[in-house]
């Protein structure tokens, strides 16, 4: 466990991140994001914003589309060591500022049923379960729930 959390620093990432991020996509998923198709969505995709939480190296990220008025959040993820000292919050919080900056002003995502610790996280900073996606999650079947920031 890290104990000295008082420099991260939370900031936009642009196409230098993608390495990173593709390691703690890694880290922290069944089936992660590569490599290449974080760089192609950082490079190609205008409506994506990405968002990194540092120390001297990534320890965090988080991105959503912008689809019209609407931020669809894809992921957020801190790696293990991390967890648990409010850095999901921050990204969460400081993606959501920047989305109102840019005229969004509701987000949605989906998180696996199972997923307590991201559902409370979300819950916390103001998204409410709005619907299931029945067996969306490809690798087990598992459902999606969707959730809403308004
Ligand atoms: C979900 C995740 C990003 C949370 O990041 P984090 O930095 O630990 O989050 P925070 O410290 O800001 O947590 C804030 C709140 O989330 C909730 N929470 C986070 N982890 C939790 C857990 N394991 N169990 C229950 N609640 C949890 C709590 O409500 C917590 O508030 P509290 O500290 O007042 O109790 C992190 O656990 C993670 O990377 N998980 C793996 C990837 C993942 O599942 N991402 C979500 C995909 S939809």
């Amino acid at each position: 466990m890290v104990n000295n959390m008082k420099d991260i620093a939370i900031r936009l990432a642009d196409i230098q991140d993608a390495r990173e991020i593709a390691e703690i996509e890694k880290s922290c998923f069944r089936v992660p994001w590569t490599y290449e198709s974080l760089t192609r969505d950082l490079k190609e995709n205008s409506s994506a914003r990405y968002f990194v939480a540092e120390t001297d190296r990534v320890v965090g990220y988080m991105s959503f589309w912008k689809v019209v008025d609407e931020g669809q959040i894809n992921n957020i993820a801190v790696l293990p060591d991390y967890r648990n000292r409010g850095i999901g919050g921050r990204l969460l919080d400081f993606a959501i500022e920047t989305g109102n900056s840019m005229g969004v002003n509701s987000f949605t995502l989906e998180v696996r049923s199972s997923n307590i610790g991201a559902v409370k996280l979300y819950e916390k900073h103001g998204f409410e379960a709005d619907g299931i996606r029945r067996g969306y999650y490809q690798d087990n079947g598992e459902d999606a729930l969707i959730m809403w920031y308004k």
